[in-house]
């Protein structure tokens, strides 16, 4: 029996590993009519808002040393900061003053009590200078349940926390022994029962994965019933024990049309979620978020980190924007955005609509 057309797969509601793996291998026409489709839905369930996430890189001291990683402990090159708090409480104000619906706190991954207390005390600052306002995000590593809990009654309401791969032998091959799958599940486990709306992802085009690895990776996203997804490709860093096995990864234009592919299937199959253009894909292709956003992503997260310690949150190599400072980044938005017919959400949170009715369905 031949299998379906492209064509034929995209009137369909419901779609098995077989169907997305055959999505992901498209090209050419048909690759350009999933993303016509990914886009109808999206306009259709989400509308054609795209909502900004400010993004403060707080630090890239990180305990950690995933095998992909710049900032991971071992990479001596990397020069160490944390911001200040006057630092982070200005990156704030400067996101509530330019109507920012929300900012995201990202960070290497850190435990120790005054980490925590710290940003405890940042989040109910940030809630206090914009009279609630503005939405809070983290995106802080594993942690546990306990810590989780304090920065949610805190006020912060989502969580980031990417699964990398949700393959546990590939993970287990892209980091030392001592980071564990299991706990990377857990964590994300509790980040629901406690209440965050949760955001989850993966790189896309690593070293010793398969299509069907992708595959993979968004039927665990649909599964586990996330509300965000923030998923790049993979973009190797000299300074990494992953890049010996460059030789082993697709070249960057694959990974960055796989990328493409992946967040136009994932709109299908989550229709209500919110899904992140990234800035990896900028760092491959100039247009690459915008092409993104025309694929079905609505949430681009510019850089507000002040303009001093961009060089220093190196994940991976040719990363844009290192040389702007945030109001630059927020201009150059504008216009790009306009580029692709896209309105901005100005002063909304823009919450997943997903998590709404989620959250309606278990209160009520
Ligand atoms: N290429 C692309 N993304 C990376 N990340 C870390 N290193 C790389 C890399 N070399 C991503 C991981 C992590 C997020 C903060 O950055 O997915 O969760
Ligand atoms: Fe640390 Fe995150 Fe980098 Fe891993 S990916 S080394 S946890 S900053
Ligand atoms: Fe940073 Fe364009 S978004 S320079």
């Amino acid at each position: 029996m031949i299998g379906k057309t492209v064509r034929e797969l995209l009137q369909q509601d419901v779609f098995s590993r077989e169907d997305i793996v055959r999505l992901l291998f498209s090209d050419g026409d048909d690759r350009q009519q999933l993303f016509l489709k990914a886009r109808e839905v999206k306009l259709r369930e989400v509308g054609d808002k795209v909502y900004f996430r400010g993004l403060i890189e707080y630090s890239n001291v990180c305990s950690k040393n995933c095998f992909y990683c710049g900032i991971r402990k071992s990479n001596k090159k990397v020069s160490r900061y944390t911001l200040t708090d006057k630092e982070v409480l200005a990156a704030a104000a400067f996101a509530h003053a330019e109507k920012f619906g929300s900012i995201v706190i990202q960070s290497g991954e850190v435990s120790s009590e005054t980490h925590i207390a710290r940003i405890e005390r940042l989040i109910l600052a940030i809630k206090e200078l914009s009279h609630g306002e503005l939405g809070i995000t983290l995106s802080l590593g594993e942690q546990t349940h306990e810590t989780y809990s304090r920065w949610f009654s805190a006020g912060a309401h989502r969580y980031l926390l990417r699964i990398e791969t949700s393959d546990k032998n590939l993970y287990q091959e892209l980091h030392p022994s001592d980071h564990r799958f299991d706990v990377r599940l857990s964590c994300l486990h509790f980040l629901k029962q406690i209440g965050y709306q949760v955001g989850t992802g993966v790189m896309i085009g690593l070293p010793f994965q398969t299509v069907e690895h992708l595959a993979d990776d968004l039927l665990f996203m649909q599964h586990f019933d996330v509300d965000m997804v923030g998923m790049g490709p993979y973009i190797e860093h000299a300074d990494t024990p992953l890049f010996q096995c460059n030789n082993l990864s697709w070249d960057l234009q694959q990974r960055f049309s796989m990328s493409l592919k992946m967040v136009a299937i994932l709109r299908l199959l989550m229709k209500d979620i919110n899904i992140a253009a990234t800035t990896a894909l900028q760092a491959i292709d100039p247009l690459g978020r915008e092409k993104a956003i025309d694929a079905g992503a609505n949430i681009v997260m510019p850089n507000i980190t002040p303009g001093k310690y961009r060089n220093d949150y190196l994940l991976y190599e040719n990363k844009p924007c290192v040389d702007e400072e945030p109001d630059q980044c927020l201009g150059c938005l504008d216009a790009r955005l306009s580029l692709v017919n896209s309105k901005i959400g100005y002063g909304e949170w823009g919450d997943s609509h997903h998590f709404s009715l989620r959250k309606n369905t278990k209160d009520g």
